[in-house]
């Protein structure tokens, strides 16, 4: 029975990634997977935050947990929500709308990327308007303000600048794949989707994904991932904190001295990223600059965390180390790559209840009472904030 419904096979992320490698065509699974570089870069923003230890704490009563989390003037039942990814219906058809679905299940905020494959305006109606815009900036700044007209109109809240991709790094696995947006069908792609006909088949169902912003843009702009975005700079941001009157977030700042800088510029959120190991292969860990960036910001501004995060525990090692809130990335695509909405469910349950158990083994009753008093004795001098 557990082999029809693969979910049930889920009992951890690995094993979820795991079966939407097997579902999914190569070209598709090493989008979602894949890192820029050597590659290496994902690989230690995880083991970075399992090198942090916690510090088992005993006797204390910890019957009743809280997880919910106040975040930007908002109450969420989770402290984390969905990071923004584009092109999410390459993993499975309508992936968008189960995200969109799961965030209102669990009152998490699901950001909607750029380039999603659902309008924003749908993905405002499908959350429930339990959603953020993240935007790049690429060569036609005027297209970024059409999408922040079109967030404001709708009714968002929030909006995300990404400011760590002025220049996409190279992805070996997508040159190898000969992965490119709108699609090349050659040999070897044919290939590759004629051995994954659950994909292929259920993908060319729905409909081949688009770019659903750009689809619905009077501009006629066309998505094309490589354009660069290399022209951003301080004086975009001046614009987009002017344009915006929302909550504004700053996504992919690694460095205390941008931090700082970003934090005058009127920002009113930092997310602590390095784009999951997609960038700048030769960066640290996330993790490691997170401590950094919140001694260089002081403890009241309001900071996001990813980057790595494969469990309840690294999300408890992040409120640790001086994040609010957290953001999970790839965990949730490898969720709907293993079995579309119950996959992401599981992921999502999984993640929760490792949260809350790893908060009562820690001593604790609230999230809210996470400090870096929960790290392991010897580890302390290293990441105390
Ligand atoms: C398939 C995929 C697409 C992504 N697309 C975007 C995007 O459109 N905008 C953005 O700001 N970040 C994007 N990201 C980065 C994520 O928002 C997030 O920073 C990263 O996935 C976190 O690392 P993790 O996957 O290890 O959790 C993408 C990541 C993946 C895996």
């Amino acid at each position: 029975m557990s082999n029809i419904f693969p979910s049930k096979r889920i009992h951890s992320i690995e094993d979820a990634r795991n079966l939407a490698r097997k579902r999914m065509p190569r070209m598709m699974f090493d989008f979602v997977d894949g890192a820029s570089g050597d590659e290496k870069l994902c690989e230690n923003n995880s083991k970075a935050l399992d090198q942090i230890r916690l510090q088992p704490r005993v006797l204390r009563n910890v019957e009743k947990r809280k997880i919910n989390k106040s975040f930007l003037g908002s109450e969420y039942d989770q402290p984390f929500g969905f990071a923004p990814m584009g092109m999410c219906n390459l993993t499975w058809p309508g992936a968008d709308v189960m995200l969109a679905q799961e965030s209102v299940n669990n009152n998490v905020p699901i950001c909607v990327s750029m380039a999603s494959s659902t309008s924003l305006e749908k993905m405002y109606d499908l959350s429930k308007g339990n959603c953020w815009l993240q935007l790049y900036n690429f060569q036609d700044e005027e297209f970024l303000m059409e999408l922040l007209d079109r967030g404001h109109q709708k009714g968002y809240k929030v909006a995300i600048l990404t400011v760590d991709v002025p220049i996409q790094f190279r992805r070996a696995k997508d040159n190898k794949n000969g992965f490119t947006v709108p699609f090349n069908l050659g040999p070897k792609q044919f290939f590759d989707f004629a051995s994954h006909p659950l994909w292929s088949i259920s993908t060319l169902l729905y409909g081949i994904p688009k770019p659903m912003n750009y689809e619905t843009s009077k501009r006629g702009n066309k998505f094309n991932r490589g354009e660069s975005r290399g022209s951003t700079d301080w004086n975009t941001l001046k614009r987009v904190r002017e344009k915006w009157k929302g909550k504004l977030i700053i996504k992919g700042v690694m460095s205390p001295e941008d931090a700082i800088k970003i934090k005058e510029e009127g920002a009113d959120a930092i997310q602590v990223s390095n784009h999951g190991g997609r960038q700048l292969d030769s960066a640290t860990a996330s993790i490691e600059a997170l401590p950094l960036i919140r001694n260089s910001l002081g403890k009241d501004f309001p900071i996001i965390f990813d980057s790595g995060i494969r469990g309840g525990s690294d999300i408890v090692r992040a409120l640790a180390l001086g994040a609010d809130f957290t953001m999970v990335g790839r965990p949730l695509m490898y969720g709907i790559g293993a079995d579309g909405a119950k996959g992401l469910k599981r992921i999502v349950d999984i993640i929760k209840e490792e949260v809350s158990t790893a908060l009562g083994l820690v001593g604790l009753n609230d999230i809210k009472d996470i400090s870096s008093d929960i790290i392991a004795e010897r580890f302390i001098r290293e990441f105390k904030y």
